[in-house]
């Protein structure tokens, strides 16, 4: 069965930092494996979206999708490589990290759509690593298989730091995070 990945676009603006995440995504599932909803068509960012998935004006709330789960950190139950196959909709709010987290998910999403809620765990991944770990659910790979980093120290230089206070899965002996995104963060 094909899955389809939906990222309900929570945002005011569809920004710089959500293209870069809405990109990572694509390369992750694929082009024809990926809807972003609740967009606006006179956004500037739709050519740009377009690039990267299907993109659809209605909110994903309006589309009643049938065999769905939301992902949210606020779910009672993780989900789990044998029920990740049978899903035919995975969807994810495409919401900025905030730090403490304010819940949004659950109230601005989980809420409204009909269907499954499943979490990854209690700490908070970006969108973009939120879909690279239920892509590996998907092909059966556990949750407590995997490998991850909490927070995030990047040096800007001798004197600043930013911390992103997120949970990051380990790819290559690595944290996944775009080099596009670290230049943004360092500029
Ligand atoms: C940066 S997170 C935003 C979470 C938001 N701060 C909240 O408290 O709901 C963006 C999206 O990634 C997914 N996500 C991130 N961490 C998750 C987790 N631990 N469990 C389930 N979904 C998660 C959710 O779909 C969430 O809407």
């Amino acid at each position: 069965m094909k899955q389809i990945y939906v990222i309900e676009h929570l945002e005011k603006e569809v920004y710089p930092w959500c293209l870069m995440e809405y990109n990572s995504i694509s390369k992750i599932v694929g082009q024809s494996n990926l809807w972003f909803t609740n967009i606006k068509q006179n956004s500037k960012a739709v050519r740009e979206l377009k690039k990267y998935g299907k993109v659809i004006e209605k909110s994903v709330k309006d589309l009643d999708l049938k065999n769905s789960c939301v992902l949210d950190p606020e779910a009672k139950q993780t989900l789990v490589p044998k029920s990740a196959k049978k899903f035919k909709y995975f969807i994810f709010g495409g919401i900025l990290g905030d730090y403490p987290p304010k819940k949004r998910t659950k109230k601005e999403l989980t809420k409204f759509v009909k269907g499954k809620e499943r979490n990854l765990g209690k700490k908070q991944f970006s969108t973009d690593n939120a879909v690279f770990v239920v892509h590996e659910i998907t092909r059966g790979k556990a949750l407590n298989k995997m490998e991850f980093k909490n927070k995030l120290i990047i040096k800007i230089n001798n004197i600043e730091s930013v911390i992103l206070p997120y949970y990051y899965p380990i790819v290559n002996g690595k944290p996944r995070i775009s080099k596009e995104l670290l230049a943004l963060i360092k500029c």
